[in-house]
């Protein structure tokens, strides 16, 4: 009865069509049903911690042309009012007046006192709570591990982890008291939380803590309607990775030589499209998404068939991405030591 959903007289080839059937009908759904869109942000609260340039700058942006109520947050006041002058006039286009919109907020996010007041502070401001934390402030400050002090490590974990912990203590309880569409805490991550190389290793150990944060928090929240999305951009070109670039080791440089850099504009229209379609661990290139599909991050259950059937594929590319990365290694060990 059910021969014309199984046309083949090979059990293997009904298998495979059966199986490329539900990705493709998940991939659809996923498409076309289950995508919550971004209209739900207009005149919400968007708090944005490393907002004042770079990625962060770029995303308020976004969220701005939107119609979000955006408060974006770093440690200097003056750069922050040259980032919501820039946003003012990058949304032009937009209706209404942009500049009561955004508001520019000083605060160490390293200081949870300090988070919890700016927090409080934007929430009486817009006169509603915030329903969109995007955790974006971090830095990287990569170094061979014995040559970097222990001080520069945890300076790291401070920052790239206790800081977006600090964010998320402050704003969630206000999420959770609000009934709002599409709340939503946003982590940016790195693709060196999905994988780790030489000169990473205090940045990795602060992008894979704070991975585990999100996604215990994911679980915690999933019952309260508080969506948790994880973003692993790729190199950017930021102020963030100028600075980044100037203690950064040849190794480390030669490893990531593969692979490309994207603008901050592009990689926030990334992460939006990801906000957009309902996935919740964002990559911006195959080759972290491979990184994604064998380090178990779930962008979404619906991608189970799919990620079933790449993972394997994953696992080949990225042993002989490691193998690539101790070659790179290998190499300059040797001539360091021809040079010694
Ligand atoms: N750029 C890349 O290649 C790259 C690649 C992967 C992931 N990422 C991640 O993407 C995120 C954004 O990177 P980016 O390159 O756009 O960074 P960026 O250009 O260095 O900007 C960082 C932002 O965070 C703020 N900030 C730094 N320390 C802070 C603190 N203690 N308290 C409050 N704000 C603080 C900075 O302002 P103040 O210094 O004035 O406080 C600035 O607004 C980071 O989490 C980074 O780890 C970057």
């Amino acid at each position: 009865m059910l021969g014309w959903l199984l046309p083949f007289d090979s059990t293997l080839a009904n298998g495979v069509l059966i199986y490329a059937s539900l990705v493709a009908l998940s991939w659809l759904y996923r498409r076309l049903v289950a995508r919550p869109g971004l209209a739900h942000f207009r005149g919400q609260h968007v708090f944005i911690t490393g907002g004042s340039q770079g990625l962060g700058l770029s995303l308020a942006a976004s969220f701005a042309r939107l119609g979000a109520n955006v408060t974006i947050v770093s440690r200097k006041l003056d750069v922050l009012n040259q980032a919501k002058a820039e946003i003012v006039k990058r949304c032009s286009a937009s209706p209404g007046n942009v500049a009561d919109r955004v508001l520019p907020l000083a605060c160490d996010v390293t200081q949870f006192e300090q988070v919890e007041k700016a927090v409080a502070q934007a929430a009486a401001h817009f006169k509603q709570p915030v329903h969109t934390l995007v955790a974006c402030a971090g830095s990287a400050m990569p170094g061979r591990f014995v040559d970097q002090s222990v001080d520069d490590i945890k300076r790291m974990m401070d920052l790239n982890h206790h800081g977006c912990v600090h964010a998320a203590k402050a704003v969630v309880p206000g999420m959770l008291a609000s009934s709002a569409k599409g709340r939503t805490l946003v982590f940016v991550n790195s693709g060196c939380g999905l994988t780790c190389f030489y000169g990473y290793a205090g940045y990795c150990a602060s992008k894979w803590a704070q991975r585990g944060f999100a996604e215990a928090l994911r679980n915690e929240l999933v019952a309260d309607g508080v969506r948790v999305c994880v973003y692993y951009p790729p190199n950017m070109d930021t102020p963030g990775f100028v600075e980044e670039n100037k203690t950064k080791p040849k190794v480390t440089a030669e490893i990531e030589g593969s692979s490309g850099i994207l603008t901050p504009d592009q990689a926030a229209a990334i992460l939006m499209e990801g906000l957009a379609s309902g996935n919740d661990a964002v990559t911006a290139d195959p080759l972290s998404e491979l990184a994604r599909i064998q380090s178990g991050s779930n962008a979404s259950p619906l991608n189970v068939f799919l990620d079933l059937a790449i993972l394997p594929i994953s696992r080949i590319v990225w042993t002989g991405a490691y193998l690539f990365m101790n070659h790179v290694v290998r190499s300059a060990h040797r001539q360091q030591q021809k040079r010694d």
